[in-house]
């Protein structure tokens, strides 16, 4: 077990040998953005955090860490949805930010490939991929701050997931700074490569508690040549599924993304968010932004767009649309969809389920896991936004008004339970793309306990038998 003690002098000095005094940051003052994850649900405090400027000097850095039996946690652009990022409250664990690893150290535009530091924002590596007339199929709201090697040492999921796969289906290679301080180079940039096991799999969605991600080698795919999206005001989620259905009969591989919003969740957008506009008519129960895209020049993605939806408004399924008609309008569509968080989180506490079913199954899965959570906190306000297109709906429930946000948030276990109870009976997960972090390890044995679980701990102890890296994360504790 790792040292609950706070970290040595002698151990923060000889890291100030490695990385100087830029490097590591100590002092309340300059820790405080590091301790605090994104929703503010954790404080924690730690001695130091350490912002080495190379791979090797990360590795010397591991390696006085493990030889003190110091804790480590990782953290890139701290916007975790689950606490994964951030230290624990004894003050025993040192940060470790990969900030200063921002290179993009090369892009293949005839092997479609990059290879980015962990510190690169997920935003600056698609600049450098459009740069070049290639496109990193990532996105996600908080692309902005996310860095690459937390985006995949989550997994994360995002927009486009439905067109292009979660982050794992992007990487072709890793470099990894495993916790004895070894430095593993798998920056291979290969499209086949059966060599036994595949490795940089177990590092991706593993959350910086076998290693640190240092580097990656990330597949491209061409520049869309024609992109098109529209806002549809729909009034229920079955019509949501059935707009879903005829875009897939047209063409499923120009979908390029279909995200639902609810009336309620784009109501606290455009109450908080400077510059957010509705350019509906009226505001519907649901709404949804599909994006259809596609790398063949003069595909016709307008007309069929324009056929679909002059279909569906005949039809009734969809009530109003509104197609962008410019770069700029498009933006101002996304924006609505990519402020979700923030318009929560300015609302009030909030209590997040990052779930996953069968993309069928979704309009029958809000329905249940609303009808659930009204009856267990009378005057809740249920937010069910998100990736309907790949089945992961983000089930936020907002706290009712006037109630007080610490007793809300107290409740969190309950209605996280109880939302599962109902994910459980469309066999989904109760993790779509945030991972475990510090907020779920709880429910680890529920549902993925016995051979999954023991299987997972085993891992963790041979790969790090000290328990020093990003100890308290995804794992529960053994019994
Ligand atoms: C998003 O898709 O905007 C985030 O993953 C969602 C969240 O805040 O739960
Ligand atoms: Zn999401």
């Amino acid at each position: 077990m790792p040292d609950p003690a706070p970290p040595a002098d002698t151990l923060l000095d000889a890291i100030r040998a490695v990385v100087g005094d830029r490097g590591l940051l100590t002092g309340r003052a300059d820790t405080a953005a590091y301790t605090e994850d994104w929703r503010r649900l954790y404080q924690g405090r730690t001695a130091a955090v350490v912002r080495p400027g190379s791979t090797q000097e990360l590795a010397e850095i591991v390696r006085l860490c493990a030889a003190a039996g110091t804790p480590i946690v990782p953290q890139g652009g701290n916007t975790s949805m689950v606490g994964g990022a951030v230290p624990n409250e004894d003050g025993s664990e040192i940060v470790v930010s990969l900030a200063r690893l921002n290179r993009i150290r090369d892009l293949d535009p005839i092997d479609m490939t990059m290879t980015v530091e962990a510190g690169v924002t997920l935003k600056a590596a698609q600049l450098a991929a459009a740069d070049r007339g290639c496109l990193l199929p990532l996105s996600i709201s908080s692309e902005g701050t996310a860095q690459i090697g937390g985006v995949l040492a989550v997994n994360a999921g995002g927009n486009n997931t439905v067109r292009h796969g979660n982050a794992r289906d992007l990487v072709l290679g890793l470099e990894v700074v495993l916790p004895d301080g070894t430095i593993w180079n798998g920056l291979r940039r290969l499209r086949k490569d059966n060599t036994g096991y595949c490795l940089r799999q177990l590092f991706v969605g593993s959350e910086g508690t076998l290693g640190i991600i240092t580097a990656a080698v990330l597949k491209l795919v061409p520049q869309p040549k024609e992109i098109e999206a529209a806002l549809c005001a729909v009034q229920t989620p079955e019509a949501a599924l059935d707009l879903f259905t005829r875009f897939q009969a047209h063409d499923p591989a120009a979908i390029s993304a279909f995200e639902l919003m609810s009336g309620l969740g784009l109501s606290f957008v455009l109450k908080h968010i400077p510059g957010a506009t509705l350019p509906l008519e009226t505001a519907a129960p649901f709404t949804v932004l599909v994006e259809l895209a596609t790398p063949r020049p003069q595909a016709g993605l307008r007309a069929m767009l324009e056929q679909v939806l002059e279909r569906a408004l005949e039809d009734g399924t969809v009530a109003d649309a509104v197609i962008a008609e410019s770069e700029a309008q498009r933006a101002s569509l996304w924006k609505l969809r990519e402020e979700h968080s923030e318009g929560q989180k300015r609302e009030g506490a909030s209590v997040k389920n990052d779930v996953s079913v069968p993309v069928s199954q979704v309009p029958a899965f809000i329905r249940k896991a609303t009808a659930a959570c009204e009856a267990l906190i009378p005057g809740v306000r249920v937010v069910p936004f998100g990736h309907m297109g790949d089945g992961n709906i983000h089930f936020n429930l907002e706290q009712p008004v006037d109630a007080d946000p610490a007793w809300f948030l107290a409740q969190d276990h309950a209605i996280m339970d109880a939302v599962n109870d109902v994910v459980r009976e469309f066999d989904g997960s109760f993790s779509a793309e945030h991972g475990i972090g510090r907020l779920k390890p709880y429910m680890m044995p529920d549902w993925r306990g016995g051979a999954e679980l023991d299987l997972m701990q085993r891992i963790k102890a041979a790969i790090d038998p000290g328990g020093i890296m990003n100890p308290g994360k995804v794992l529960p504790p053994r019994p």
